[in-house]
């Protein structure tokens, strides 16, 4: 089969197609043919070797992948050959907590993930996708989407009329502004362009900054809450934007932590966290049972990811290009 693979630590330049012979499902576990692969800012990272992210090598990139079963190892029943699926983020993250388990064989990390053209999956963690979904939809929705829902619905119990706070109009923010407005919350946003406010307002966003032309979008947020702040935050950018949603989040507020696209650690406001009894929750993807309840809402509304570019296999260098320049929104497909 066909795959990419890291190769070394010269970033783009390391990462390489090479042929790879096909691989067998053992017990319990079926052979997918990768149709379509989808970029999280992990997989740049991963790639770009950013913020010293390091594995194996050669290893497999990329953790979001969806398509149609091959081939069923020994004792598989109830899945059928052709049947299109979605493969989630942590395969052994089934339901219940989260572990440094499920953690350690996340897709595309320190083990081989889905930019091939072929991948053996334990049963246990597939999800069918529903008909209204394309394959290459579906394939945008293991990380960013699981980790938007997590943060807003398990970890947030977002509640109707509630204010979200979502920085940029990347995966995980776009996916958020869907859902929040799905819950009929008021959603407030951060951009860098006016060609992004433009787009996001056209997906509903009730108010829209562009920190480009003024930094302090905290004083913006307060300014749009009656200087009470937001309920919840949508925190993508880390050390750097950290303490500005500190500020920019109501007393006995709550901020999902999931982004590094500022960095690893810094200097944080711990006590406007204390002060104002916030509830800050790291957040890692989410499980297969999440997922699964994602789904059924979004089939219910019949809910489509934003995608924001398509590439070929052999283009996929181009497509992480496109990630790493910052101009897109949504979701970077690779079809398989
Ligand atoms: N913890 C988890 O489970 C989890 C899951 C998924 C992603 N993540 C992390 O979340 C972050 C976003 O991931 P993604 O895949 O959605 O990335 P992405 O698609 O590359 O989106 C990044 C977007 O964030 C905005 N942005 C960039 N720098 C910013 C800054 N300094 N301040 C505010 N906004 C900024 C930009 O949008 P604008 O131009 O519109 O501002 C940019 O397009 C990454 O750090 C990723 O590693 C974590």
């Amino acid at each position: 089969m066909k795959a990419y693979q890291i190769t070394g630590p010269d970033g783009l330049a390391s990462l390489q197609q090479v042929t790879l012979s096909d691989p067998a499902p053992k017990s319990g576990e079926v052979l997918v043919r990768i149709r379509a692969c989808c970029l999280n800012y992990r997989d740049l990272m991963n790639v770009m070797g950013i913020r010293g992210v390091t594995g194996p090598i050669p290893r497999i990139p990329c953790s979001d992948g969806a398509g149609e079963i091959l081939a069923l190892g020994e004792g598989v029943t109830g899945w059928e050959i052709g049947q299109r699926v979605v493969i989630p983020f942590m395969p052994t993250w089934i339901d219940g907590g989260f572990t440094q388990h499920h953690a350690g064989i996340a897709l595309g990390g320190v083990v081989n993930g889905l930019l091939c053209e072929k991948a053996c999956l334990p049963t246990a963690c597939l999800l069918p996708i529903p008909e209204y979904l394309s394959t290459e939809q579906a394939a945008s929705l293991p990380c960013a989407a699981v980790t938007a829902w997590d943060a807003l619905f398990v970890r947030g119990n977002l509640q109707h009329g509630e204010t979200v706070l979502i920085l940029g109009t990347g995966g995980v923010s776009l996916f958020a502004l869907q859902f929040a407005k799905l819950a009929g919350a008021r959603v407030l946003v951060t951009t860098s362009s006016e060609a992004k406010a433009a787009l996001l307002r056209g997906l509903g966003a009730d108010a829209v900054h562009i920190y480009q032309n003024d930094p302090a979008w905290d004083e913006w947020v307060l300014s749009e809450t009656d200087g009470v702040g937001v309920d919840h935050v949508v925190e993508i950018g880390g050390p750097e934007t950290l303490n500005r949603s500190i500020k920019a989040t109501r007393f006995g507020g709550h901020i999902s932590l999931i982004g590094v696209l500022t960095g690893t650690a810094g200097d944080i406001q711990t006590v406007g966290i204390l002060r104002k009894g916030i509830r800050l929750d790291g957040i890692y993807v989410g499980s297969r049972a999440m997922f699964a309840q994602m789904l059924q809402k979004m089939t219910e509304v019949q809910m489509k990811p934003i995608i924001d570019s398509t590439f070929d296999f052999d283009q996929a260098p181009a497509a992480f290009h496109r990630m790493a320049s910052g101009q897109h929104s949504g979701k970077i497909v690779i079809r398989v």
